[in-house]
């Protein structure tokens, strides 16, 4: 039985993507990451994507300025790629419909709080954890998520709640959970692919 084949959806650094790069060079995930999409041609993720030898594509307005022809090109790579699973990590665009609709409960993303709280349109990045930090919420954490027309509203597939500290400030919170990101991604993936097998292949 061939490999799930999954793309990877970035628009910046990246650390995601590695994780995912990483579990696949170690043997802890078994699926192929058949290309590589950032929205945004300066993108570390590229240059990790280029180094591990995974075709990297910037499909964005610097290549395609006008939003048919760039969700156009989206579209036929992905089909190009026969794509089974695609994971938005850090993708800081709106998918098309075009693109929803064609995988249907076959697009996850990860968002680094606990959803529905601090997510939704502008918040990405810093901006979640310094609205968890002025909430004073005593708990964050990360959500992975299928994704659906909405912005950060699609059904919960898993969520892991990390404390918030009184000493934290969104720096030092953002790089404690990141590395929940990181883990808990390979995890939700290793899930999806061993509980739902033939489900992905094309
Ligand atoms: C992560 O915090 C992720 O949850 C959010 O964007 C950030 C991407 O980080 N969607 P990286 O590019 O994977 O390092």
């Amino acid at each position: 039985m061939s490999k799930v084949r999954i793309a990877v959806l970035i628009s910046g650094g990246g650390t995601n993507l590695q994780s995912i790069i990483d579990a696949v060079d170690s043997g802890e995930l078994d699926l192929q990451i058949a290309c590589v999409v950032s929205n945004r041609k300066e993108a570390f993720g590229l240059k990790r994507a280029e180094n591990a030898g995974i075709p990297a594509y910037y499909v964005g307005k610097g290549n395609y300025p006008e939003d048919q022809e760039r969700e156009t090109a989206l579209l036929n790579l992905l089909e190009k790629k026969k794509i089974d699973l695609i994971v938005l990590a850090g993708y800081l665009n709106i998918l098309p419909s075009s693109v929803i609709g064609a995988y249907k409960d076959r697009i996850i993303n990860i968002h680094p709080s606990l959803i529905p709280r601090h997510c939704g349109k502008g918040f990405y990045g810093m901006k979640v954890h310094e609205s968890v930090i002025s909430s004073g919420d005593a708990v964050t954490g990360v959500t992975i998520h299928y994704v659906d027309e909405g912005v950060d509203t699609g059904k919960v597939i898993e969520r892991v709640e990390i404390p918030v500290f009184e000493s934290d400030m969104a720096e030092s919170l953002s790089k404690r959970v990141l590395v929940i990101e990181h883990e808990l991604l390979v995890r939700v993936l290793k899930d999806l692919i061993e509980n739902f097998g033939g489900r992905y292949e094309s």
